[in-house]
């Protein structure tokens, strides 16, 4: 059987990751978590004082650092030149200043370059804002997965209980609205869904669910 690549990309909070881990692992394939390499970049620069809007600094960062995934249960670790950013990519300070470094160019061809070399053999289920538009536009499948705002408000509302962080709903409603307009606005590979993408919307779905409907539409693939 031929192993594919499965792009999918929507706004923050939408469910790709969790979605795109349980297929890769029904499929056994690699999952490539795309936000991660842009929050890694952002913590790198934050580590390194470069400023979140400084193109050729930030592309001469990504020249020397190193960024790893590290496959583990129940999620993948991420380092930084051998450091464990696993829980730090996922700070607030981090989330609201990875749209600022997610549009600068050499950022974005640089992460691009990599993303391309992971995915070449196929067998990988990658996500993120950009992949089915601009990474991979030749991906065998390609899903947009989006859910209302005040729905992933919620789903990120509970996930931060049970971490302890206490975001009040209303503010996580408008930090999520901001990314979308960030990323949906900036000039280079903005998240725009790919005439070939498949629409799934997720607001009154389950994981499972939602799990379901991408394993029916790669089947019908084959
Ligand atoms: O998916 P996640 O919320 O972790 O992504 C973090 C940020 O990284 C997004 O808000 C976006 O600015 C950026 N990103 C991107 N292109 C991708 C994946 C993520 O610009 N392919």
């Amino acid at each position: 059987q031929k192993k594919i690549q499965i792009a999918i990309d929507g706004p923050a909070s939408a469910g790709k990751s969790t979605v795109a881990k349980l297929v890769a692992k029904k499929l056994n394939y690699i999952y490539c978590d795309t936000g991660a390499m842009y929050r890694a970049t952002t913590w790198a620069a934050k580590e390194h004082g470069v400023a979140f809007d400084d193109d050729v600094a930030l592309g001469k960062l990504l020249g020397k650092i190193q960024i790893e995934f590290i496959p583990a249960e129940p999620e993948q670790l991420v380092f930084v030149d051998g450091v464990d950013v696993t829980q730090a990519i996922r700070t607030p300070v981090i989330t609201n200043n990875v749209s600022a470094v997610a549009a600068q160019p050499m950022v974005r061809k640089a992460l691009t370059k990599r993303q391309q070399m992971l995915a070449k053999n196929g067998g990988i289920v990658m996500d993120g804002r950009d992949i089915g538009s601009t990474v991979l536009p030749d991906a065998e499948v390609k899903i947009f997965l989006v859910a209302s705002v005040k729905e992933r408000a919620l789903r990120r509302f509970k996930e931060n209980q049970q971490k302890g962080i206490m975001t009040p709903l209303a503010v996580l409603e408008k930090e999520i609205e901001a990314r979308d307009y960030k990323d949906s606005h900036r000039e280079v590979s903005p998240l725009v869904q790919a005439k070939d993408a498949i629409l799934v919307d997720t607001t009154s779905l389950d994981i499972k669910e939602v799990t379901d409907e991408i394993m029916k539409i790669v089947e019908k693939f084959d």
